[in-house]
């Protein structure tokens, strides 16, 4: 009898383990509407490494029970909704298997039925916590371009008047209706988080488009996703180099005309070199050029904008509007703000468009609530932020890094994020610490591409300044490897910041895997643990089985429940959506990555193992670049592959096939007449088909193997690259020990193809 009654007590302390105690959680759902007495109690915060990690873990468990309760707690504590009451009656949709595709539809749904604004709750919501004058942006633009250097803080007042005015102007002018697609097309500037803000509060979903995909791949995005609405900017500035984004813009809207798709409205922002938005500028055209003028020290208006598609550009309180708009923006100051629009937690808040493995990119599409809410948590977890904290994320606000953890995040949490417009190592390697210093940044958020090249130009660019005010130190994009690991955290950081890096993905929204500050041990390279309310898995390549334990690697993959920032769709293609995701190994969420679990269930992320490359931390699908390349008068037929790299992490190199009719090309007179060899030539306007087609940053800078009209590229008998051969070659491998090749169709095309490298070589 005795042995049986401590059974049961053992029992019942396992059970209570398991269990969180409220003190860990907060207040319960249960107590949650008389939440000021349980407050109180509440949170004895500790540093000590081992006792964080037991509060995680537990705060993990009862996450992973009761994953609907868990999210619906945080969005009703921390969040403002129309009906609050609501969601609490949905929430038992995401205590299980809400992605099992075995299941019937992939349906991830959190807080439907209840209502919010994102916008609102970035803003207004922090305005009335007492935040109006506290600085929401803070932007550092880029140096050493001729025009006044613009340092500029936006306060959270400021930001929604500002983005209360651009979004009557949408609403007046453009005509935007709740659920309308606005594709943004801007470079690193707070009329970025303007514009962004102005959607989200009525109700559009933004596209914002990096401002380094060119006007081919920006057309694409705009058709893809159905604009009538594009909101631009005059310039980009980075590295001391200006860009015309106006005339790249323009000729994305010819190549969409081309296509039969209009854009109906356009707004352009106004940051042309020398000169800040004036308020007074007179309508017309030689007024305008002479007001110009006169303002900038009798220097005419440069031709590009004065012969700009759409009519002479006319600057109206830091909008540039065209000619054929009938209202400016100054006429939205008399109206009041507009009323917020709030829409159901499910509703899409905004498209981003990634690469896959294969095909077209496609635009994923993210809702508001879950997002919200992911983001908002993960922000405050993964960086230990309170409202007042300044933040600074590298990432450009075109990926979704710059969405999640320098846009929403940051505002979400009462924040100030710095916008830099500029490079890292420009015009120096300090820059990036220097502008912690400038301003006090508590939490500075980058990439290992970035960390690896700050290295590699010496410690004193670091040592020199103080960063006395980092207290965290966040990577992502790319796996950190040991060295950079090390580097991070012994120079920049001097031995004392945890080292927090978050693996996810835009399709997660926000993060997924991470080390959250102070728990679990530190160690070069780790990547970390799952965030609440998510279980990763090990999966073996071959079988799809999932590998349990410790010690084990393979393809990383989510079970269910989803975290709520995950994407709902791809847009205008939900079969892409489930088929890609979710029915590659059934019950699972394959992300594409390789990872592995250590002995202490700590994740170390390998990188992709399917077509996607990470450059320098972009994403790009090799079958994107092969197309472009495919559409070169030279080419016939291409295969890219990634190659390490030191600084970038990977970079890419392509196998292009020459046409038959190759000679008669080269023969043309601007060949033969230039210094450079046919092949040269021939390599060099590949680089500009990609440069044309993508951007630039998507140029083969690995290399271009040239390959003589008939030698083939290898292919299985379905036609499918065999892309694990031509890693090899690319690497520089050329033993001609590639293993079984027994699925080739062509293997004579091999052996070519090692002699065209060895050439070349
Ligand atoms: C990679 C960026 C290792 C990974 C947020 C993923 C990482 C892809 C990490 C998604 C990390 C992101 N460690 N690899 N901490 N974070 N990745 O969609 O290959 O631009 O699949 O989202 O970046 O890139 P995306």
């Amino acid at each position: 009898r005795a042995s049986s009654s401590s059974e049961k007590e053992t029992k019942k302390r396992a059970k209570e383990e398991e269990e969180v105690p409220p003190s860990v959680l907060g207040p319960s759902h249960a107590t949650i509407h008389s939440s000021s007495v349980e407050k109180e109690t509440i949170e004895v915060v500790t540093d000590d490494p081992r006792e964080q990690l037991k509060r995680y873990q537990e705060k993990y468990r009862y996450s992973i029970r009761h994953p609907g309760a868990f999210w619906a707690e945080l969005a009703y504590e921390n969040y403002s909704w129309e009906n609050r009451d609501e969601f609490f009656k949905h929430n038992e949709h995401n205590e299980r298997e809400n992605f099992d595709a075995r299941k019937g539809d992939v349906n991830v749904e959190f807080f439907k039925g209840a209502k919010t604004n994102i916008a609102y709750n970035c803003l207004d919501r922090n305005i009335e916590k007492g935040l109006g004058d506290a600085p929401a942006i803070i932007f550092e633009s880029d140096e050493g371009f001729e025009r006044e250097k613009r340092c500029e803080t936006l306060t959270y007042l400021e930001l929604k008047e500002k983005s209360d005015k651009l979004a009557n102007h949408l609403i007046y002018v453009c005509n935007v209706k709740p659920g309308d697609v606005v594709v943004c097309y801007l470079p690193m500037i707070p009329e970025v988080v303007v514009t962004m803000m102005a959607c989200a509060r009525i109700g559009a979903v933004h596209n914002v488009v990096f401002a380094g995909y060119s006007a081919e791949a920006l057309a694409k995005r705009i058709i893809d996703s159905e604009a009538k609405v594009l909101v631009s900017a005059a310039m980009s500035y980075r590295g001391g180099k200006a860009i015309e984004l106006f005339k790249i813009v323009a000729e994305a809207e010819k190549i969409c005309e081309i296509q039969g798709h209009r854009i109906e409205e356009r707004v352009c922002h106004f940051n042309l070199p020398g000169s800040e938005p004036h308020t007074d500028w007179p309508k017309e055209k030689a007024e305008i050029l002479a007001a110009y003028k006169q303002r900038h020290g009798g220097n005419e208006m440069s031709p590009a904008w004065t012969d700009a598609p759409h009519g002479i550009m006319r600057p109206y309180y830091g909008l540039c509007l065209l000619e054929s708009f009938d209202l400016a923006l100054d006429e939205q100051e008399s109206r009041p703000p507009p009323v917020t629009i709030w829409r159901d937690a499910e509703d899409p808040a905004f498209i981003l468009y990634t690469s896959g493995s294969t095909g077209a990119p496609k635009g994923v599409v993210h809702v508001i609530g879950g997002y919200m809410v992911h983001v908002g948590e993960t922000m405050k977890e993964a960086f230990n932020v309170k409202a007042g904290d300044v933040t600074f994320c590298t990432a450009d606000v075109g990926w979704i890094t710059g969405h999640s953890y320098l846009v929403y995040g940051p505002l979400l949490n009462g924040c100030t994020s710095i916008l830099y417009e500029g490079k890292p190592d420009y015009p120096n390697a300090s820059r990036l610490w220097e502008i912690c210093d400038k301003y006090r940044a508590k939490v500075l958020y980058t990439a290992p591409t970035v960390i690896r090249s700050l290295k590699k130009q010496g410690d004193e660019w670091v040592t020199k300044t103080k960063r006395d005010s980092l207290e965290i130190l966040g990577t992502v994009g790319e796996p950190i490897g040991e060295s950079a690991w090390t580097w991070f955290h012994d120079v920049v950081g001097e031995g004392k910041l945890p080292i927090v890096d978050t693996w996810w993905q835009t399709e997660t929204g926000g993060h997924v895997i991470l080390s959250l500050p102070n728990v679990g041990e530190q160690k070069p390279g780790r990547c970390g643990l799952p965030f609440y309310g998510c279980i990763p898995a090990i999966l073996d390549p071959q079988t799809g089985k999932e590998l349990d334990g410790p010690n084990v690697e393979g393809l990383l993959a989510l079970k269910p429940p989803a975290l709520p920032g995950m994407f709902r769709d791809i847009y205008k293609n939900h079969e892409r959506y489930v088929k890609s995701y979710f029915q590659e190994i059934d019950g699972y969420y394959v992300s594409g990555d390789g990872a592995r679990r250590d002995e202490d269930g700590q994740y170390y992320i390998t990188g992709r193992v399917d077509d996607v490359i990470n450059c320098s931390g972009h994403r790009i699908g090799t079958a994107e670049v092969e197309n472009a390349l495919a559409r070169n008068v030279f080419v016939t037929e291409a295969a890219v592959v990634g190659i390490p790299s030191e600084i970038k992490g990977q970079e890419l190199f392509a196998f292009c096939s020459l046409r038959e009719d190759i000679q008669f090309l080269k023969e043309k007179a601007e060949l033969k007449s230039s210094k450079y060899t046919p092949e040269q030539l021939i390599v060099r306007d590949l680089m500009d088909t990609c440069a044309k087609e993508i951007g630039s940053f998507a140029k083969p800078t690995g290399g271009i193997l040239l390959l003589q009209p008939g030698t083939g590229i290898p292919k299985t008998r379905s036609g499918k690259l065999v892309r694990r051969v031509l890693r090899k070659i690319a690497k520089g491998d050329l033993t001609g020990d590639f293993g079984d090749l027994s699925a080739v169709a062509n293997p004579e095309s091999i052996q070519c193809i090692i002699q065209a490298k060895k050439k070349a070589n």
